[in-house]
């Protein structure tokens, strides 16, 4: 048997620890297995650009974020950007040559690890006949078939701990500072975050926020002696009626939009219409990065014993997925069809605002 991995889209804390448990358990699993890692997600696999896995080379990166078998957002091999013979640049689909690759490997089964883009592209492979399981991951908690996934406790562990160095500083100088976060269109990390690390105003792209409710909060504040605020907000949070700040468009990527930008023009915005000063932080990819939490190991870990699982079976274009706390899978057809966003039911949405913490609607 032979098992190859990649790891596609944008990095999230917890790849590492699922390419050392898969690694694990498979070779004792199966012990006649080899593994293979595809550097640079599916860009590897079209270039046949991989290394073996084995005890070793995979030892102490469990604690580790990021990937050491790389990663990419841009290669999509069924709109692949190439040169012609002219040298223009044109797009076309060459996943048959990834499939030749696999084939010429001896590769029976294919992980894929990534976030809806990757994931998209898995159930494409699946459906040209390779033995795909996928794993979900994303620091943005936006996959709707996993009630979680690894790299989000990390993140909002992150912005939680930034959350709370910023406080103090606010507060000597009676600053407004808002902390712009990642997350894309859901606003799950502001919203744990934002509650975890005690925030004044949650702002998330699921609920348009009207100014003057953050103002009314901010004088609310001021009114009780609390002469700072501090104002978490997505990435893709915008004001009713607003538009969404995009940062840059990123040519070659299947999702071209970076967001960006938002939480620099609130800060504008607001330090004209209040007596403070106001501050900006963008957290960017230190959100991505440094260690995988304990929370985001061990859910690493699961998802690699039910992904070994899978394979066992032979329950092949599947996801594997959490459900309920328990380890389940789903067929990557029904995976990739929705994201999950912030229902205005959310159980700590009401939580925030019975808190008094502004939404921005209110
Ligand atoms: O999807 C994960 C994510 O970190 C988003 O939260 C963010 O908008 C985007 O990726 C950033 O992408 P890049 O790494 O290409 O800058």
């Amino acid at each position: 048997m032979k098992i190859a991995l990649l790891t596609g889209g944008g990095d999230a804390p917890g790849l590492n620890a699922v390419i050392y448990a898969i690694t694990r358990i498979s070779l004792r699993k199966f012990p006649m297995c080899e593994l293979i890692g595809y550097k640079f997600g599916y860009r590897g696999m079209y270039k046949n650009n991989f290394l073996r896995l084995t005890l070793e080379n995979t030892s102490g990166i469990l604690n580790k974020g990021g990937t050491i078998l790389s990663s990419s957002n841009k290669d999509n091999l069924f709109d692949y950007l190439v040169e012609d013979e002219s040298g223009n640049k044109i797009r076309c689909d060459v996943s048959d040559i990834a499939i030749e690759n696999l084939k010429r490997e001896n590769v029976d089964v294919l992980i894929v690890m990534g976030g809806d883009g990757t994931l998209t592209s898995a159930r494409d492979f699946s459906r040209k006949g390779v033995n795909v399981i996928g794993v979900p991951k994303t620091i943005d908690n936006d996959l709707d078939s996993t009630d979680t996934t690894f790299g989000f406790d990390t993140a909002v562990n992150i912005v939680t701990e930034n959350l709370e160095r910023l406080h103090t500083t606010a507060e000597s100088h009676h600053r407004i500072i808002i902390v712009e976060v990642m997350g894309r269109n859901a606003g799950w990390i502001a919203l744990y975050a934002g509650i975890a690390g005690s925030a004044d105003v949650i702002l998330i792209p699921e609920i348009e926020y009207d100014i003057n409710n953050i103002i009314e909060k901010i004088s609310e504040r001021d009114s009780q002696d609390k002469n700072f605020s501090i104002i978490i907000i997505t990435e893709g949070a915008h004001e009713k009626n607003g538009k969404i700040v995009v940062s840059k468009i990123i040519d070659d990527s299947p999702d071209p939009i970076r967001l960006g930008g938002i939480g620099e023009k609130l800060a504008n915005q607001l330090e004209k219409l209040t007596d403070h000063e106001v501050r900006s932080v963008s957290l960017g990819h230190i959100q991505r990065g440094g260690d995988t939490s304990p929370h985001d190991r061990i859910l690493s870990a699961r998802y690699a014993n039910a992904t070994v699982d899978l394979i066992s079976q032979r329950k092949f274009g599947n996801m594997v997925c959490l459900k309920n706390n328990k380890m389940s899978y789903v067929s990557l057809e029904k995976a990739v069809e929705n994201q999950k966003f912030i229902k205005m039911d959310d159980e700590l949405l009401n939580i925030a605002r019975a808190m008094g913490i502004s939404l921005g609607d209110a």
